[in-house]
């Protein structure tokens, strides 16, 4: 969590920081700041609130400057006010400092620093990074790279920084451990700093990914240099992105969310394209294809995610259990890492991340790895850190998310787990070649049939305008239906801050039934099926309690348009393939309610992106 964006070059830096805070506004939007280096003078601005806060604040100033640092802050030590924004300055003025990260052992660290005379004016953990440089500068005569150098031996955490200094105006110096970091490498002898690139991709596309424990020292005069904090020089790995500009922009829609829900058709077609050939009978993941047959001898495979991706990995267990007969368990990565799980070196572990930079995911991956076992990941965000550490993986391919609601990022994940399972199941033999052939066409038709569930938007629109006021809801399921129901609550939970519940549907009869009175929506996965006689008699059990039933069902059902008060169709499809459909009206659905009740449906309330903090 927490975005942060510098520049150094010939332009002014303002306008650039500040655009690139508005991009990197879904890591956090509790505070903004920046801090601007201009003829030898530091100023340093900030605001609680949103990044317009900050924008509204500074325009009001005749800012400018050749090198600036900004930062957007998800709270994690101290309360979203000004004085705990980012930037943290020196006692005398002279360095500023952003960080993404925790600094674990803030309280001691600080309690040395006030024992030598620093007075503290944040609660923040950040603040003790920028005394202890300035501390280490004094006491060893060095300059503030060195210093900052020097002072992250003593810390332990996480942390991007960057930090300036107005004695060294044209210097930039930035580290990072944990804690994403990319570098631009501009074509005016300028560089950018971000913690992912859209900051960048405006100006550049030669980047480099920053990796742990790795310092940049940028100069005007002398350019980059990349030390580890050894101090051994290192030689920066340039690479080119394949990010473009158009996929950070709205495109005409009125939400990042809803475009991203309607970007899916495409995205699903990406994740998929050259990945099949139905004519031919063969799917592969190119990736991991050297580690399918250690995945195939495994003595099983962990998920282990968090969040929408971890409603993903129960997908992909269905899906792997059943078509490849391999044993397969999900965890969450925060539970997973700190429980002393038995992890064999034959295990292979595979974690699903949109942002590739979830703290937990990223710890219980190291864990994996520590103990032996292979570790594979799938992930969308190109060049994230899970995807540096893995020994492989596959991309979504879904594009930038932006909408903090993961949509199209979750259909891609059941996209990739679905043509895992596929692979898998035909390399062991698990399913015949015509079974493949079926089920390759029908994941080649998903593309269109989601489209055609796009078109019943107006339709999950009125559905909305009826239960938009709900205090409570429930979304029931089945079998791959069941983390469907999941991913349905969530949505509606995240961004409308109605209290909602996925559960199997037969569970719900162990609890939750008690919460059904007349004026509780229940949402249910009624699509054709194994279960569909078993759902229907959930069906009628709510319907007893006078619940109101809203139902997404397969084209043309009349059994449950009869039950339900609303129903939803989606076309039919394979009932593997059923999460990819029922998914999207829910993702509609919970736009709506919280659009009509005034929800900020891309920044919800104490959420961020990119959880980048355990
Ligand atoms: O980037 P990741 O997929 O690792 O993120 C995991 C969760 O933080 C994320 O899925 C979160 O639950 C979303 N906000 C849900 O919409």
């Amino acid at each position: 969590m927490c975005g942060i964006v510098a520049y150094i070059g010939k332009k002014e830096a303002f306008p650039i920081v500040l655009k690139g805070l508005k991009r990197l506004e879904y890591r956090g939007y509790d505070s903004a700041g920046v801090a601007l280096l201009s003829a030898g003078e530091l100023s340093v601005y900030k605001r609680a609130g949103k990044v317009s806060n900050l924008e509204d604040f500074a325009t009001q100033h005749n800012i400018s400057g050749h090198a600036g640092i900004g930062h957007t802050r998800w709270a994690t030590h101290g309360l979203p006010n000004d004085t705990n924004a980012h930037p943290h300055v020196s006692m005398d003025g002279s360095i500023a400092l952003i960080h993404n990260g925790i600094i674990e052992n803030y309280d001691s660290l600080r309690k040395e620093l006030i024992s030598e005379g620093y007075v503290f004016k944040s609660e923040t953990d950040t603040e003790v990074l920028v005394h202890l440089v300035d501390n280490i500068s004094k006491k060893e005569n060095v300059w503030f790279g060195e210093a900052l150098r020097i002072a992250l031996h003593h810390v332990v955490g996480a942390y991007a920084i960057v930090a300036i200094s107005k004695n060294y105006p044209n210097r930039l110096v930035a580290a990072r451990k944990s804690s994403p970091l990319v570098l631009g490498i501009g074509t005016d002898g300028d560089f950018y700093l971000a913690s992912d690139a859209t900051p960048i991709v405006e100006y550049t596309k030669q980047v480099v990914y920053m990796e742990d424990e790795e310092i940049a020292v940028i100069d005007l005069e002398e350019g980059l240099k990349l030390y580890n904090i050894g101090d051994q020089q290192k030689t920066p790995y340039i690479q080119q992105l394949e990010l473009e500009l158009e996929a950070l922009e709205k495109g005409g829609y009125e939400h990042f969310m809803l475009k991203e829900i309607y970007e899916q058709p495409r995205s699903i077609l990406d994740c998929f394209r050259g990945r099949l050939n139905t004519d031919e009978g063969w799917v592969s993941l190119r990736g991991i294809r050297e580690y399918e047959d250690k995945m195939i001898q495994a003595n099983r495979l962990i998920i282990v995610a968090c969040g929408t991706s971890w409603h993903a990995g129960l997908v992909g267990e269905y899906l792997i259990e059943d078509l490849a007969r391999i044993n397969v368990e999900v965890e969450y990565a925060s539970e997973f890492r700190y429980r002393n799980p038995i992890i064999h070196e034959n295990d292979v572990v595979i974690a699903i991340s949109q942002s590739g930079e979830t703290a937990d995911t990223l710890a219980a991956l190291e864990l994996a790895k520590s103990k032996g076992a292979t570790i594979l990941g799938i992930c969308n965000v190109v060049g994230s850190s899970i995807s540096r550490i893995t020994d492989a993986g596959s991309y979504t391919h879904a594009g930038p998310e932006i909408g903090v609601a993961s949509t199209k990022a979750f259909t891609g994940q059941v996209t990739i787990l679905t043509l895992l399972a596929l692979t898998l199941a035909h390399k062991k033999g698990t399913i015949t070649t015509s079974v493949l052939h079926t089920m390759l066409a029908e994941l080649e038709a998903i593309p269109n049939k989601v489209k055609r569930v796009l078109e019943t938007n107006a339709h999950i629109e009125k559905i909305a305008n009826t239960y938009k006021d709900a205090t409570n809801a429930l979304y029931l399921g089945r079998g791959s239906s069941f983390p469907v129901a999941l991913e349905g609550a969530l949505k509606l939970k995240e961004i409308s801050y109605i209290h909602a519940e996925g559960y199997p549907a037969a569970e719900m009869k162990h609890g939750p039934i008690a919460l059904i009175d007349e004026n509780m929506p229940i949402f249910v996965i009624a699509t054709q099926g194994n279960s569909y006689e078993k759902v229907v008699s959930n069906i009628q059990e709510v319907k007893a309690r006078k619940g109101k039933i809203i139902a997404i069902v397969t084209e043309g059902d009349v059994h449950v348009r009869e039950l339900a008060d609303e129903v939803i169709e989606i076309p039919e499809t394979n009932e593997y393939l059923v999460p990819l459909l029922a998914t999207v009206p829910f993702q509609l659905l919970s736009y709506h309610i919280a659009v009509m009740r005034g929800c900020n449906v891309d920044q919800p309330r104490n959420l961020a992106k990119s959880v980048t903090v355990e």
